[in-house]
């Protein structure tokens, strides 16, 4: 029996890395699947688990708001929301645009907040339910280049922890996952020479892989493991940051 079995899980960004992983190892624990994202969900993830694919881009208020509904019409229920829609977009700050500053806070910190603000009543509503928010390690350390991404982080943390207030007492979880750094199509832009000298420093020596995330997302979502984690960050880290 899967630690999910004949729950409905909704994973924005499910289209690539770390919220693909999630999607797969979620169907191996029994979850029908809601997948969320911007770009195509590939064929691959679309044949798990009785997946459904909505194209939505989490910064559209009724596009969110729709799909959450018509998710619950089209799976009967809602358990476990994962948003790990996110974008990373390196400038230096004294180059930063307005613009560029509001995209990524658009992205990175209003679509976690519109996913969960129109998830959430469905899950109060059956008295229980997980909201996950990926965050990044950089919302707790900071980082170079990357001031809207590092606000948006700490903005998800902080989220977190007021949401897991409102909504512990209704039987609703909420928390966040900052991971390290990720090998996944996020990162690609990077250079070769940041991610070997990155790599050198971090205690394990090397990054993580998507699959060694989605883990600590199950651990949230499940029950009886997950019951009393609230407004927590976990880290899967690879060691960067040791709160
Ligand atoms: N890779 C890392 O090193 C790392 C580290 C810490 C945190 N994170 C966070 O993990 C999350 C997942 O990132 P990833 O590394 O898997 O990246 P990824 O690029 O592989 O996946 C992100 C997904 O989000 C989707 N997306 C982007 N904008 C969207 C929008 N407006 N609406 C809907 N979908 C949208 C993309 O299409 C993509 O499929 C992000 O929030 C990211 O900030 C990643």
């Amino acid at each position: 029996m899967g630690k999910l079995e004949g729950q409905v899980a909704v994973i924005t960004g499910a289209a690539s890395g770390i919220g693909a992983a999630t999607a797969r190892l979620f169907a191996r624990e029994g979850a029908r699947l809601a997948l969320l994202d911007l770009s195509p969900v590939p064929e691959e993830l679309q044949s798990l688990a009785a997946a459904t694919a909505y194209a939505v881009d989490v910064t559209d208020a009724d596009a969110v708001s729709g799909t959450m509904d018509r998710i619950v019409d089209d799976h009967g229920r809602m358990d476990v929301l994962v948003s790990a829609a996110g974008i990373l977009d390196e400038v230096p700050f004294l180059e930063m645009t307005p613009e560029r500053f509001d995209r990524t806070i658009a992205v990175d910190l209003r679509g976690v907040f519109l996913a969960a603000r129109f998830a959430a009543p469905h899950m109060v509503a059956a008295g229980a339910g997980r909201i996950i928010n990926i965050a990044s390690q950089l919302g707790i350390k900071g980082g170079t280049n990357l001031a809207h991404y590092v606000a948006a982080k700490a903005g998800v943390i902080g989220l977190t922890k007021a949401l897991a207030f409102e909504l512990a007492p209704k039987g609703v979880l909420v928390n966040a996952i900052a991971p390290g750094p990720i090998v996944t199509p996020l990162i690609d832009g990077l250079s070769e020479e940041w991610k070997r000298g990155k790599s050198a420093e971090l205690p394990l020596g090397r990054f993580g892989r998507p699959e060694e995330v989605a883990p600590t997302a199950l651990l949230l979502a499940s029950s009886p493991d997950g019951d009393i984690y609230v407004g927590q960050t976990l880290g899967p880290n690879s060691g960067d940051v040791m709160p």
